[in-house]
């Protein structure tokens, strides 16, 4: 078996207007993150299909585990606010030591996890874009970024 994906790489001005913006409030939300602990602040913004944009950032705590990444942040309040609105895209930026990461920040397994649920919901893609200063990375769909996954089908008997 084989595994290929589809993956499109790309500096920041290359990406379309739609792209930029979101890719511009995920580094803004950087800005909000609360990384006490760890110092590295991620940004999260997802696009609604209405165009709205729901941003996260990830919030850390002194029980290490009780903390959220900024991409659940990011999908939770949007489905939980917007719960029949499909999400489009999702950027992400990664903010450490007084700088953007020059690469690309790839999400932990928790997040793809929950990014895949979220396009299974809707039943569509979501593009995944990630921001680094030197490149930008981008998936059409989050089952991109988990080949053989747990879906609901999963739990049929
Ligand atoms: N973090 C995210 O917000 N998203 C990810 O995909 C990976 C890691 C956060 C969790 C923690 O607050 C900090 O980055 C360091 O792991």
């Amino acid at each position: 078996m084989i595994f290929s994906t589809r993956v499109t790489v790309c500096n920041e001005q290359e990406l379309d207007a739609t792209q930029q913006a979101l890719v511009a409030k995920a580094k803004a939300m950087t800005g909000q993150a609360y990384s006490p602990y760890s110092g590295f602040s991620v940004g999260a913004a997802a696009l609604l299909e209405d165009g709205t944009i729901v941003a996260g950032s990830n919030q850390e705590n002194a029980a290490y585990p009780s903390g959220l990444c900024a991409e659940r942040v990011a999908l939770f309040a949007a489905n939980a606010n917007h719960p029949t609105l499909a999400v489009k895209a999702l950027a992400i930026a990664c903010y450490t030591n007084g700088h953007f990461t020059k690469q690309a920040g790839t999400p932990c397994g928790a997040c793809r996890q929950v990014m895949l649920e979220t396009e299974h919901r809707f039943r569509q893609p979501m593009q995944v874009i990630l921001y680094g200063q030197d490149q930008c990375v981008i998936f059409d769909s989050a089952a991109d970024l988990l080949p053989l996954c747990f879906v609901s089908e999963n739990l049929e008997r």
